[in-house]
């Protein structure tokens, strides 16, 4: 088969920046943010506080960096912390927990993502034999359960079990877009009653670079403190910011886009015979299948790509840079396989 384009389904993280991201890029007014003085990340902040409904949002190199802080922030060193199964601070932040916060992650249960109040409760650790859990973690979108959304109902009844317990509450909202997007509901709304929630520009939005945390004023010096120790300081990061501000002017579209495709994307892998599991609620199709990463090479040789995650499992992420059609071009050449 004659392969023109490569169709790269393995992470909405390979989003390039557009043309007008580019252009705001280079025409940007920046200052040294290390001494709080670059206007365009000022303002990205000011911007991302009123769409999350915080009274302050504090701009990061990634995702993994502004979740450590909030770790550090909120969860005292040796307590526990409860995060769903399969989250990704448990598996994919390289230990940085333990070497940073010192503190324990438990997994709850959490079937597509989603744990429930009442294993909340029975998780949470009190007396004396046991670290006492200090933190509830939650993912909206949840990665490793399928880009499965967590509805505002159950978060606010999560949230109820956890203040009851004496629990501080942190979301980890990645992909906070794809959930406002799929439930049809503000991001605000969906972050609505925790301590701190950490949202990414860098993904399905399209910005090159950057995540925030969304904060209460009283804990921003602190958070800027860890930034600084962490090594996230990072002067004129206007350019950046620049790039997030463009993103964050019609991302419900963009969104919206990736969930048509990757609706389009599942439907046409369900006819060929291929188990889609769960059925796509955002912008992730997870295919079941024997040798992932076997099944991953062949399909590279047909020049679509898809992320093997574990033996079983095969991750297909609609994006920005993908064309209107990539979805129906890789059916083809999937079945061509097949
Ligand atoms: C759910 C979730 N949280 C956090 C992160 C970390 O973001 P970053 O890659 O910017 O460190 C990711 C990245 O893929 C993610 O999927």
């Amino acid at each position: 088969m004659m392969i023109s384009v490569v169709l790269d389904f393995r992470s909405d993280t390979l989003t390039r920046p557009t043309p007008s991201m580019r252009r705001a890029m280079s025409e940007a007014e920046v200052g040294d943010d290390v001494y709080g003085e670059d206007p365009t990340v000022n303002r990205l902040e000011q911007v991302l506080a009123e769409t999350l409904g915080f009274e302050r949002a504090l701009f990061f190199p990634s995702g993994t960096m502004a979740n450590q802080t909030a770790l550090l922030l909120l969860a005292p060193r040796a307590t526990e912390v409860l995060a769903p199964e399969g989250a990704h601070v448990l598996e994919f932040e390289l230990a940085a927990p333990a070497m940073l916060s010192g503190v324990l992650i438990r997994p709850l249960p959490a079937p597509g993502g989603r744990p429930s109040p009442e294993d909340l409760d029975r998780a949470v650790h009190e007396g004396p034999h046991q670290a006492p859990t200090s933190l509830l973690w939650l993912e909206n979108t949840h990665n490793l359960a399928g880009g499965t959304t967590l509805s505002p109902e159950l978060t606010q009844g999560l949230l109820a079990r956890a203040r009851r317990r004496g629990l501080k509450a942190h979301l980890d909202g990645a992909r906070l877009w794809n959930a406002s997007v799929a439930l049809n509901t503000s991001p605000a709304e969906l972050a609505r009653g925790f301590d701190t929630a950490m949202v990414s520009l860098s993904k399905g939005l399209g910005a090159p670079v950057g995540s925030a945390l969304l904060l209460p004023r009283e804990l921003y010096p602190e958070a800027r403190r860890y930034r600084k120790t962490l090594g996230g300081g990072m002067r004129q990061a206007g350019v950046l910011a620049a790039a997030a501000l463009v993103a964050l002017a019609d991302w419900q579209q963009v969104i919206a886009e990736d969930h048509r495709r990757a609706r389009e994307l599942a439907e046409g892998l369900s006819r060929l015979g291929l188990a889609v599991d769960p059925p796509p609620e955002t912008n992730m199709v997870y295919l079941r299948v024997e040798r992932a990463r076997d099944f991953a090479a062949r399909l590279a040789e047909v020049g679509v790509l898809a992320l093997p995650l574990g033996e079983d499992r095969l991750r297909f992420v609609t994006h920005r840079d993908l064309s209107e059609d990539a979805a129906a071009a890789a059916l083809d050449r999937i079945s061509s396989l097949l």
